[in-house]
């Protein structure tokens, strides 16, 4: 590897040379905001596939394990509903351990070409059976084969994987309506939505929606950049 000396400048200096925030924000008043979170963020999402921002429905999902360290990964939106923001894993992994011990979580949204971000937070459920399944069978024979194996995140010897899932893959085919026992799929009920966008003079826009669990109503805020 060539040292970053050597290229001229230093790491820092070519960190602090890239540009940021160079998405063009679309009109916002946040004096102008629906009600409940839910519609600004199917709003904000209709104008992210609009624009062709690459996987709009990807999203950061944080949560944190037993010593509370935080954990975080991406993940697909699979729903928005009343109840809230759905994604789907598998039981096994440390995310749905974390979750066991803890059901609460933190969702991000980042829409760059939008100069947007989106950040939810909440407690999480599970689906129930039926709703796993479905989501499940609707995936590829191949994403079902990796998830029938169920060993997410557990080290592997590499050379062994490709066996396994073929293994995997031949009992799906054999067995189209096989759903893997570990396959869940969770919803986080937001308590808080916030939604922000960015300035060109950096005079960001943050409103944020808040109510208690099982509050109904939604308090909104604006709040300084
Ligand atoms: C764009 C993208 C989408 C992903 N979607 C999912 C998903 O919907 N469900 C899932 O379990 N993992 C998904 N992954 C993989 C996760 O980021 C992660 O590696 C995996 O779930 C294991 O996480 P954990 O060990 O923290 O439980 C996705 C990764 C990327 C980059």
């Amino acid at each position: 590897m060539i040292p970053q000396e050597e290229r001229g400048r230093t790491l820092r200096e070519e960190l602090r040379a890239l540009p940021a925030l160079v998405g063009e924000p679309p009109p916002f008043d946040p004096a102008e905001v629906p009600a409940g979170p839910h519609e600004l963020f199917l709003r904000w999402f209709r104008e992210a596939v609009d624009a062709e921002v690459p996987e709009p429905h990807a999203m950061t999902l944080s949560t944190a394990d037993d010593a509370g360290l935080p954990d975080a990964r991406v993940l697909l939106l699979k729903d928005l509903t009343p109840e809230g923001w759905w994604f789907a894993s598998d039981e096994a992994s440390a995310k749905g351990r974390q979750l066991a011990g803890n059901p609460r979580a933190a969702v991000t949204f980042y829409w760059g070409s939008l100069a947007r971000s989106v950040r939810i937070r909440g407690e999480v459920t599970h689906g129930s059976r039926a709703q796993a399944a479905e989501d499940f069978l609707a995936r590829g024979a191949g994403a079902r084969a990796v998830a029938l194996v169920g060993r997410s995140g557990s080290p592997v010897d590499r050379a062994g994987v490709d066996a396994e899932i073929d293994a995997a893959l031949r009992r799906v085919e054999a067995d189209p309506g096989l759903v893997a026992e570990d396959w869940s799929l969770w919803c986080v009920h937001a308590t808080s939505v916030e939604f922000w966008q960015a300035h060109p003079e950096r005079r960001h826009v943050r409103v944020r929606y808040e109510r208690p669990r099982g509050g109904d109503a939604w308090r909104t805020a604006v709040l300084w950049p």
